[in-house]
């Protein structure tokens, strides 16, 4: 996810850029830059300053935007996707002369073959990014028209995207198309902007309309105008934005956390689409050799916190597509236990940040035992993604809220991923299985998007529960994997006492402390241990457990063995964490705001923990 800016007006463009990006940093902080056109000049040159790192690179290297002239231009903050986050890669990008200029928040799937062609065309590239293959594809069907060189290029491009563009021979204008991405378009008293989130023009305007997919803007300082993709002129409405800057910075959310609990749907489609392709997983940006996949005889996994939990759920996973023996261990304890690391072991560590310190200390021990890594990482270019041997990205994009979902979500799509494109090699489940799994994959955004319309209701369960000493989560096999994420999100922002147990241990000791009106939450969606958890249920419920149980549509028996039922749609077996997840993700959510508490910055934690 990344924040783009354009401005074109009466007022020196550079100073309007750099607040606008201030308010959407919070999309991406990796790099920045500005593209102006200095139309006071007669050959009106378009400047272009870039930095690797925050904004503040930028406003100094610009005098805080004094030192770039002319009053039309466009800005970019970046969460880096594809190419590593430093000046080169920053937005924003031009074609050859600067004839056309691009600032992008997206992922262009299709990046990779149009850079192929436009190669073979005597284009030259300078950067890794998909966004430079738009500047230049630009400039390939721009013959003087920019409506149709944008309607053209718009559609060769497959993925996402929010677009920014100045053509070197039309001063003042800029023009800007999006799909799937956020776009606004401001009208201000001093000229008009775009941007991909309303906090950057608020101080501007609050007269806003909000661009359709494939819409194409034409903004010049004291006009507006909106066409479709065929190039005909189109009338659109305004209207005016009733947030205040702090809920702007929220996308409307209250909290963070809310916000990319609603993101999910998106980030994982934004994780597994690239890699999907006729049916089948491509994982291929690995660069693994098929042998070494072939051959491979164990995977340990390491991780913390959430990630951890994802390995567990990982472990079940590959187990069961692969066939290849899997172990877990939480990073922190794993180079203490002095493992014992076989040849043809897989190393597979999981993280969000990239920089917490046991995950990386986890792998450079298994590194020494010249065991080959592959990390499946958030944040672009951080440590860990770094030193591994192999990086598979979640495309989640900027995870702002201490409390993990999106990333979390993304990374158990990562290990579906990975878990079926092993298979794939392996053979070790048919193709029919195969594009059935990937099918349900695809669908998986869909589903998430469907449980999340049931927040009102978890809500209202939320302020039944929010005053509990100690719930607990029970569950058997994934389930068990998916209650122990359910009982950290629910302890790290609510502050109350929970612990996640495998059902049937529940007996061996901790049934005792239940007593009656304890609530147990229990999660119930593996066909062939629904019953068995069910008996569980039925065993706290007869001690005088209040029980909310969590299952697939159809499994309506529960209702006669529990007091609440939240029930998820149906998918493969191995993919129910990911639904499973949600209503998890808003009762946590729901019960810290019950309980008036700081959700975005619960106390004592910290996003990244980069001490041991
Ligand atoms: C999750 O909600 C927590 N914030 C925490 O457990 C987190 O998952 C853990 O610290 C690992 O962080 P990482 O994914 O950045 O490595």
């Amino acid at each position: 996810m990344c924040g783009i800016i354009g401005y074109t007006g009466k007022e020196k463009a550079c100073p309007i850029l750099l607040d606008g990006l201030r308010h959407l940093e919070y999309r991406g902080y990796d790099s920045a830059g500005v593209a102006v056109e200095n139309s006071d000049r007669e050959d009106h040159p378009i400047e272009i300053v870039r930095v690797k790192g925050r904004l503040q690179a930028l406003t100094e290297k610009t005098n805080d935007g004094a030192s770039v002239e002319g009053r039309c231009g466009i800005g970019h903050t970046r969460w880096a996707t594809h190419g590593e986050p430093t000046e080169l890669n920053a937005h924003p990008h031009a074609a050859k002369d600067r004839r056309v200029v691009v600032v992008h928040n997206g992922i262009i799937e299709n990046f990779q073959e149009l850079r192929e062609v436009l190669t073979r065309r005597g284009y030259e590239f300078h950067s890794q990014t998909d966004t430079e293959v738009v500047a230049h594809l630009l400039d390939a069907y721009y013959q003087g028209d920019a409506l149709d060189a944008i309607a053209r290029a718009v559609t060769r491009l497959r993925g996402t995207f929010a677009l920014g563009i100045l053509f070197r021979e039309e001063p003042g204008v800029i023009y800007a198309v999006r799909k799937d991405s956020p776009m606004i378009i401001g009208r201000a008293e001093s000229g008009n902007l775009i941007a991909s989130d309303v906090p950057a023009i608020l101080k501007y305007t609050r007269n806003v309309c909000y661009v359709k997919d494939l819409e194409i803007v034409r903004l010049t300082e004291d006009s507006i105008r909106f066409f479709s993709i065929d190039k005909e002129e189109i009338q659109k409405e305004f209207t005016t934005v009733q947030w205040d800057a702090d809920a702007a910075e929220k996308g409307g959310y209250a909290h963070f956390m809310l916000k990319e609990i609603h993101e999910q749907p998106k980030a994982v489609a934004d994780t597994i689409h690239p890699r999907l392709k006729d049916g089948r997983v491509d994982l291929s940006e690995l660069g693994f050799e098929e042998s070494e996949i072939a051959s491979l005889h164990r995977i340990q996994m390491a991780a913390c916190g959430s990630a951890y939990h994802v390995c567990v759920t990982g472990r079940y996973v590959l187990e069961k597509l692969t066939g290849i023996p899997v172990d877990v261990d939480l990073a922190s304890e794993f180079r203490y236990r002095e493992p014992v690391i076989e040849p043809n072991t897989l190393m597979v560590v999981v993280s969000q940040s990239g920089e917490t310190a046991d995950t990386l200390a986890a792998m450079r021990y298994a590194q020494q035992k010249g065991v080959p890594v592959l990390a499946i990482v958030n944040v672009v270019g951080s440590s860990i993604a770094r030193e591994a041997d192999k990086v598979l990205y979640t495309w989640a994009g900027p995870e702002i809220a201490v409390a993990t979902t999106k990333a979390y979500s993304t990374q158990l799509a990562a290990c579906y991923l990975l878990a079926l494109y092993i298979a794939q090699i392996r053979g070790t489940m048919t193709d029919e299985a195969i594009s059935s799994h990937v099918e349900e994959l695809l669908s998986l955004p869909g589903k998430i998007e469907r449980l999340l319309e049931e927040k009102e209701r978890i809500q209202w369960l939320a302020n039944k529960f929010s005053a509990e000493r100690d719930i607990f989560f029970i569950g058997r096999g994934l389930d068990y994997a998916s209650s122990m994420e359910g009982s950290l999100k629910l302890k790290e922002i609510s502050y109350i006492h929970s612990e996640a147990y495998a059902a049937g241990e529940l007996k061996h000791g901790t049934i005792s402390l239940i007593e009656k009106g304890t609530l147990v939450v229990g999660v119930a969606t593996q066909p062939q241990l629904v019953e068995k958890e069910i008996s569980n249920m039925v065993e706290v419920r007869s001690r005088g457990a209040c029980v909310l149980g969590i299952t697939s549509y159809g499994n309506y028996t529960i209702e006669d063995h529990d007091d609440f039922t939240i029930y998820i749609p149906k998918t493969a077996d191995c993919f129910y964490p990911s639904l499973v997840v949600i209503p998890l993700q808003l009762l946590a959510y729901y019960v810290s705001l019950a309980r008036g508490l700081d959700v975005d910055k619960p106390r004592n934690l910290a996003k990244s923990v980069t001490v041991e």
